[in-house]
């Protein structure tokens, strides 16, 4: 067997941790698949003192992570300190530099810096690996950059935040309200630090631009995906929906056509018989078409010590047979940049709540409205009039444009008997 292959770890939170534990677990397994032991020298986190559950009195303990590099006894550095920018940032560029490889789950840093991590990559001669990054323990990288490697993609769909697919679940399963699952996912503490991250679809969108390079070799252009996350979903919306068919998920979708790239994360109403309308809590799922495969579908866990760890691993696995090509799967030069496809030009249906005061005129001044848009309707339920005398109007729309639902919808806004802003949500046809 080859000399092992030295590792240092920067950052010892739980997916630190449980790299740790299946390199100590797995020792044997491991040095069989690689073809040589893959050991950790070295570790790294903020505090040295917090009883993390595992032994580390056996590795160097190195303060600065992005000095890591320029220890003798590192050869690839495994970075989970997280963030877009600073210590992350630094440690992966200095790791790089130093020719030494690179595996990070780092979601935020890959979406805004990938491409030019990968040029650094390249002109090293190391690998940069980043499956953890995405959806945790679904390979979904690997998938899509060698299983699907002789297909030409143009689609890929897929739940990549499971907090929010939990809450969305929660909130069917239970009939809570936003707020009250809000809380509970709060002090299950399955909230990112910054709750945003999931609430807001930034997470989602990180994974998506992520994947949008790896299935279409363009740029990572994190600035260019269209984002809405799931604050403004109730209940209502969820029991309507399914009035209709539907079932509502925060999907990511990313479609590459002639050179233009469209890339959104926003909750869409989809057909509850569809596969991944079934993905429910905290699990994740992707889709991927290709000319040859047609579709794929993935299910797995996409966060959480094991499944994020295990992504880890397979990367320095994969480092250590010497599979060093390029991190999107093809030459950090041969990387295109899309011409970024606004929200503005979607075409499809849509779903409109609408919380009106009950009372003559009300729904002639909507369908005025959606007439004047030159927005057509397909359905359109009343829903019993509250104790203080107001209803909700839910409606479905024909196939319209993104600016005509706008219209449409500030014309119904400007309405003294519309009482809430609307709610609307795009209607896939997946
Ligand atoms: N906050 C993320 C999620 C963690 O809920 O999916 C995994 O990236």
């Amino acid at each position: 067997m080859s000399n092992p292959l030295k590792v240092a770890v920067a950052g010892l939170g739980n997916v630190g941790v449980g790299v740790v534990k299946i390199l100590e677990k797995h020792k044997q397994l491991i040095a069989d698949r690689a073809g040589r032991e893959i050991i950790i020298t070295t570790v790294c986190a903020r505090n040295k003192n917090t009883d993390r559950g595992v032994d580390l009195s056996s590795y160097n303990w190195v303060p600065d992570a992005a000095t890591l590099a320029d220890q003798d006894d590192v050869d690839i550095v495994v970075e989970l300190i997280g963030g877009e920018n600073g210590v992350a940032y630094e440690t992966a560029k200095n790791t790089l530099k130093n020719a030494k490889s690179l595996v990070t789950a780092n979601k935020a840093m890959i979406a805004h810096h990938g491409a030019d991590l990968a040029d650094l990559a390249q002109e090293n001669n190391v690998a940069l690996r980043f499956e953890a990054a995405v959806a945790g323990g679904i390979p979904i990288i690997k998938s899509i950059g060698e299983g699907l490697a002789a297909n030409e993609l143009n689609l890929v769909y897929g739940i990549m935040n499971g907090t929010t697919n939990y809450m969305l679940s929660q909130m069917e399963a239970r009939g809570l309200s936003y707020n009250e699952i809000l809380a509970e996912t709060e002090k299950l503490g399955y909230l990112e630090a910054d709750p945003s991250l999931d609430l807001d679809g930034i997470d989602a969108a990180h994974k998506l631009a992520i994947l949008s390079s790896v299935a279409f070799g363009t740029k990572t252009d994190f600035d260019n995906v269209y984002i809405e996350g799931i604050r403004n979903i109730e209940t209502v919306d969820i029991k309507y929906g399914k009035e209709l068919g539907y079932r509502i998920k925060l999907l990511g979708i990313t479609k590459f056509e002639n050179g233009n790239l469209s890339q959104r994360v926003h909750p869409v109403m989809i057909d509850r018989k569809l596969p991944i309308a079934g993905v429910m809590d905290g699990f994740n799922a992707l889709v991927v078409d290709g000319d040859f495969i047609d579709r794929t579908f993935y299910q797995g866990r996409g966060a959480g010590e094991g499944p994020t760890a295990s992504a880890v691993v397979a990367d320095l696995i994969d480092i250590a047979r010497g599979h060093t090509g390029p991190a999107f799967f093809k030459p950090a030069s041969k990387l295109v940049a899309a011409n970024p496809v606004s929200i503005n030009e979607r075409k499809g249906a849509y779903y409109i709540r609408l919380h009106v005061k009950d009372e003559a005129g009300v729904i002639a001044d909507i369908t005025g409205s959606l007439k004047q848009a030159n927005v057509s309707v397909k359905t359109m339920l009343q829903k019993g009039t509250e104790m203080d005398g107001t209803v909700y109007v839910v409606l479905a729309t024909h196939e319209t444009t993104e600016t005509a639902m706008n219209d449409a919808l500030k014309l119904i806004s400007e309405f003294s008997s519309v009482i809430e802003a609307p709610l609307s949500i795009r209607i896939e046809k997946l």
